[in-house]
């Protein structure tokens, strides 16, 4: 049984997780405060210690209601030191559960809903990292992500902005939101445009296996954004194998959002032990009151992950990481030094 400090000292990597989505109860009460602002009343419980969102319903309805609650919850911030807050807050807490690496999901669009424009924000959310990094070590990138539901214009100008305003901590391009809405086909424009070599789609999510066929073949992605449903169709698991493909599994996320019930049903072991090469995300973490220290406690505890397989996860994640080769050795050189 691995716990305490030994298990915190595991290095970890979280390569599935929302800017956004990283904002506490407390911060997000905090921020509105200082800027003025009413957060949404539907936002939190009566405790005002959670988020909610109704979550009667399937798992597309779900996660339609978990998306507004999202943009609620952003919408609280309006200023640029916002997201340099919220960036350092959780990197901070990453680094603390021995976290090494982060990739957030990062928005053009909420950053525009908060006042900002494309470079500002990557400025602001650099500031909050620098800060991290000199505090603990910790590493960061940013996926410049469309959101599937604000529709293919929108994608496409998310990419151009990418595109116009070259950062070296921006490094992949990815795709969010509601799985359902419009056609794969449609974002094709947008990932072609990007100009990033990483690449990153949501699919298998809130809908079924040809999603993830379909952001394969037509957005060429080899990263997945969940791909749990791949499950379901035994020849796309072979050809995903083949392909060495990568999926961010996210099990507090899937388990909120109703699209499994349990860790009983949810597909991570089976994922792991038919030699997909898998790795962890916390996704939203203050919605689904988790963490990335937290994620690998429920592949430990809940899924008989060893301490060996933990660590194989962290690889998986470092050798996947949009990064350059230089930070990727150093990453692998702390996963190696890690003593059991
Ligand atoms: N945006 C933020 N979290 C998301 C999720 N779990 N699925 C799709 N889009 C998202
Ligand atoms: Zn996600």
């Amino acid at each position: 049984m691995l716990f305490g400090d030994s298990f915190r000292k595991l290095p970890k990597v979280d390569l599935h997780v929302h800017l956004e989505g990283t904002i506490t109860p407390e911060m997000a009460k905090k921020i509105a405060s200082r800027n003025n602002v009413i957060p949404s009343p539907q936002l939190m419980d009566s405790s005002g210690e959670h988020f909610r969102w109704s979550s009667d319903g399937d798992a597309r309805h779900n996660l339609i209601a978990f998306l507004k609650a999202y943009d609620d919850a952003t919408s609280v911030m309006k200023r640029r030191e916002d997201y340099s807050d919220i960036t350092y807050d959780y990197l901070h807490r990453a680094a603390q559960e021995g976290c090494v690496y982060v990739e957030f999901f990062i928005s053009a669009d909420h950053g525009a809903m908060v006042g900002l424009d494309y470079k500002e924000m990557i400025g602001a959310i650099a500031d909050g990292y620098e800060k991290a990094k000199k505090e603990s070590g910790i590493e960061m990138r940013l996926i410049s992500t469309c959101v599937r539901h604000y529709g293919p214009e929108a994608a496409l100008k998310v990419a151009d902005v990418t595109r116009g305003y070259h950062h070296p901590l921006v490094t992949g391009f990815g795709m969010a939101g509601d799985e359902n809405a419009h056609t794969i086909a449609d974002f094709r424009p947008a990932f072609m445009a990007s100009g990033l070599a990483g690449r990153t789609a949501h699919a298998g999510e809130a809908s079924g296996p040809e999603t993830v066929r379909q952001a394969r073949d037509i957005l060429q992605v080899r990263r997945f954004g969940h791909m749990v449903r791949a499950i379901e169709d035994v020849k796309l698991m072979e050809e995903q194998k083949s392909i060495l493909a990568v999926p961010e599994v996210c099990v507090s996320s899937n388990i909120a959002l109703k699209v499994y019930p349990d860790y009983k049903s949810h597909p991570l072991r089976r994922f792991f032990d038919y030699g997909l090469k898998v790795v962890l995300g916390s996704d939203d973490p203050s919605f689904f009151n988790t963490s990335i220290g937290r994620e690998y406690k429920i592949a430990h505890d809940h899924f008989g992950f060893t301490e060996t397989e933990l660590l194989q996860l962290s690889r998986n994640a470092v050798e996947e990481a949009f990064v350059g080769e230089a930070v990727r050795g150093q990453l692998l050189d702390k996963i190696a030094a890690h003593k059991h």
